[in-house]
């Protein structure tokens, strides 16, 4: 539905002003899809989706909505209000002086009168603010202003809607509870998407796919769960979550078995690897802190079942409790770094308390 293809743009003329905002973006977008794109603050987000809507004239490279080029070489630049794109920009924006519904009726002004307000009924509907029509932007809550500018999207019924961190002015619960109605007025829509955010919970929480951007560029684009787990290299791996990254030794894949796949060597044992970068030999491995598994362990010499993998025993340093979980930080005597570990359930685990930690699950590695 939406392809963009080497697309860039730099901002400035002058040598010490020159920024590369966009350096060559490629990114497709299937119909219905949601792609969260994900990047540090300045890294290019809004350039990209003010690009794509048609505000931001690109230095390179092409965008195609639904088969037809809107920016790009050779052809005719599509101005913004004829791409059928929809827009959510960064700070809402909505017009102070103008009624929430006519706000939401701004892009709609070509229509007669009475199909107008059809349309703007139906889009407050969807966000569930009817009633609330005839108020003035400052006469509501920012989630409130934020579905207003939602609705003030969709109403013409955009094949494309591009959200612009349309979440982070909200406190926590806010959040939480606008990320599900948003999804699930795109779901009802089946509208295609891109939603812009510095918040790594909320690319992985809502994205069919994300696209995670670094300096212009995006990096690395997959499902949630394959960018999470199987990043592209390690510091895309600390941007996406917390990381316990140590040594490890690639080992030769076995020559007996071929269905067993790769594993490394590591101060944990022998361990799986689900995605290797690199060669055999020195690398670093990296574990997720929920894939390790901590129980009791008396102390580091106490006995265990013969067939229990050995693990690491340490000691918690620190203790955190967060209700759905608690994290741990515990030092063993072979790492000069402590490790944080997740774990759910009530352990009453205390600072001081012997812990085994075993990885449960397969590891990626990164040759260095
Ligand atoms: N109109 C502009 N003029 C000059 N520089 C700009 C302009 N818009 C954005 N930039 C620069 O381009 C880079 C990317 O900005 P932006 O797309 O807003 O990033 P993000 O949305 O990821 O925070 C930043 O370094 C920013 O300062
Ligand atoms: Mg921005």
């Amino acid at each position: 539905m939406l392809q963009i293809r080497g697309l860039s743009k730099v901002f400035g003329r002058e040598p010490d002003t020159r920024v590369t905002a966009l350096d060559n973006v490629d990114l497709e977008v299937a119909e219905g899809e949601l792609v969260t794109v994900l990047g540090p603050s300045g890294c290019g987000k809004t350039t990209l989706l003010r690009a794509i809507a048609g505000f931001e004239t690109p230095d390179a490279g092409s965008i195609a909505v639904a088969g037809r080029q809107v920016a790009g070489p050779g052809g005719r630049v599509v101005p913004a209000h004829d791409r059928g794109i929809g827009l959510v920009p960064q700070e809402g924006a909505l017009f102070p002086h103008l009624s929430v519904a006519q706000n939401v009726g701004f892009g709609l002004r070509h229509l007669p009168a009475r199909e107008r307000r059809a349309k703007v009924r139906e889009a407050l509907e969807l966000v569930g603010l009817e009633q609330l029509s005839r108020r003035r932007p400052h006469e509501l809550s920012g989630g409130q202003q934020q579905r207003v500018s939602l609705a003030r999207a969709i109403a013409p019924g955009p094949r494309v809607v591009l959200l612009d961190e349309p979440f982070s002015a909200l406190d926590e619960y806010l959040r939480e509870s606008l990320r599900a109605q948003v999804q699930s007025v795109l779901t009802a829509l089946g509208t295609t998407a891109v939603l812009v955010t510095h918040d790594q919970q909320e690319a992985l929480a809502l994205g069919d796919r994300v696209a995670v951007m670094r300096a212009g560029r995006v990096v690395q684009i997959d499902e949630p769960r394959t960018a999470y787990y199987r990043p592209l290299d390690l510091q895309l791996a600390r941007f996406l979550g917390e990381a316990v990254i140590v040594e490890g030794e690639m080992l030769p894949v076995a020559q007996l078995d071929p269905l067993a796949g790769p594993s490394v060597s590591c101060i944990f044992g022998t361990l799986p690897v689900a995605g290797w970068h690199g060669r055999e030999g020195h690398c670093e491995v990296l574990i997720r802190p929920e894939n390790i598994h901590a129980s009791r362990a008396e102390d580091r010499f106490a006995k265990r079942a013969a067939d229990a993998p050995a693990g690491l025993v340490g000691t918690i340093r620190t203790h955190t409790f967060y209700g759905h979980d608690e994290v741990l930080q515990v030092q063993v005597p072979e790492l000069p770094q402590q490790i944080p570990v997740r774990v759910l359930g009530d352990h009453d685990y205390r600072v001081g308390d012997h812990v085994r930690l075993v990885v449960e699950r397969p590891v990626c590695t990164y040759a260095c």
